[in-house]
């Protein structure tokens, strides 16, 4: 899938905007601030909902707007179909081909973007939540099944953890609500368990094309049972560690386990990542992350996703520039933005369209670094 045609109105520092994309490379280039990652940031909206930024929606309208409007317009194979998505003070509405979307999972993936933001960083020495936000952002885009059940587990735990912020727990009630938990957490961990193994398989190879190097990163999930693949030994595991914490629960009055305690963590050949890897070393692997769900997401759902790198090229030397590129698969859309005109070597400029960002306006670019 691509997006053929982009247009914003009074989105982020946009006041009205229509971009026409290429189903190949397009590098937006424009000074800091002049809105590159809002554009962005807009498209991963479209993804998922949400900005990648930590933010309220109203915060994506423009000031002294009341609302704003994304469109997007997609091509896959010979399927042409719109989406669009108005953010209001008070909520949003979405739809496609015009039709609006009653429950907002139905909306979530359709348009698969894969980001890579500078902030990604964080995804080593961040809390669990975080790199857990991960696991549920990409594999929420793929399985609405998964949303679901994650939003099942979510309302129950507040149920479980209200009950024992009580003073005197009605017992029948509470064991009822861990009894529903178990199963959405058996196809959540199974779901995750799979989607960690699918990206150790891709992983290294993207490190060592980026790197040249023999280098092994793997991924290991933290879960909170021992992983079977059977689901009733899942299922058992879970059970009986719900047992042994009843009464540390009740005492501390929080759910001490389940889905939303578990982690993921990254290790270079077999050290942890957050120890052993260098600054450069800890980008590579997260553009081999990207690089890697870019595959799975192309093997889950048969579509390539669209790849959003925001300010990716600056922290590369020229080789592993010219080698991203390259690696990239031709089949995706990527859509890449820089400030700086040097990162638009002539190996990039042979393949991509550049549009020119300036106080959130979009011109495409004539192939002219002076021009800028
Ligand atoms: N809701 C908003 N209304 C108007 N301008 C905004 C809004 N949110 C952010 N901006 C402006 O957007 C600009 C930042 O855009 P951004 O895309 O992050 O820049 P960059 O090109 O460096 O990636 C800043 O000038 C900021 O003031
Ligand atoms: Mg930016």
């Amino acid at each position: 899938m691509y997006i053929d045609q982009l247009r914003l109105k009074s989105f982020r520092n946009y006041d009205q905007c229509a971009i026409t994309l290429t189903p190949g490379i397009n590098i937006f280039i424009g000074k800091n601030g002049q809105g590159k990652t809002n554009l962005l940031e807009s498209i991963y909206f479209m993804s998922t909902t949400k900005s990648h930024r930590n933010i309220e929606d109203v915060q994506l309208i423009k000031l002294n707007e009341e609302f704003s409007c994304i469109d997007c317009h997609t091509c896959y194979e010979d399927q042409k179909l719109w989406f669009s998505a108005v953010i209001h003070k008070k909520g949003k509405n979405l739809s496609i081909r015009n039709q609006s979307v009653k429950k907002v999972s139905e909306f979530i993936g359709k348009i698969n973007a894969v980001l890579f933001s500078p902030t990604d960083m964080n995804l080593f020495d961040a809390s669990p939540k975080y790199r857990r936000h991960f696991l549920d952002v990409e594999l929420g885009k793929m399985s609405n099944i998964y949303i679901n059940q994650l939003n099942t587990y979510n309302r129950l735990l507040k149920e479980r953890n209200a009950y024992l912020k009580q003073d005197n727990v009605d017992r029948i009630l509470f064991d009822a609500i861990t009894e529903q938990m178990i199963l959405p957490q058996v196809s959540i961990i199974k779901k995750r368990q799979l989607f960690v193994d699918k990206l150790n398989g891709y992983i290294t190879k993207f490190y060592q094309l980026m790197t040249e190097s023999d280098d092994v990163i793997k991924i290991k999930y933290d879960s909170v049972v021992n992983y079977d693949i059977d689901d009733e030994v899942i299922k058992h595991d879970l059970i009986s560690k719900y047992e042994t914490t009843r009464d540390r629960d009740l005492l501390l009055r929080q759910t001490n386990i389940g889905i939303h305690r578990e982690d993921i963590v990254f290790t270079i050949n077999d050290f942890d990542v957050l120890a052993m890897a260098s600054q450069g070393q800890k980008r590579m692997i997260i553009i081999a992350l990207k690089l890697s769900l870019v595959a799975i997401i192309h093997e889950y759902t048969n579509e390539y996703p669209i790849l959003l790198l925001d300010d990716v090229l600056s922290e590369l030397d020229n080789h592993k520039k010219n080698r991203l590129i390259q690696i990239l698969p031709k089949k995706v859309q990527t859509i890449i933005t820089t400030t700086d005109p040097e990162d638009l070597l002539d190996s990039i400029m042979n393949q991509a369209v550049i549009y020119k960002i300036e106080k959130g306006s979009a011109n495409q670019w004539m192939k002219n670094k002076s021009m800028i």
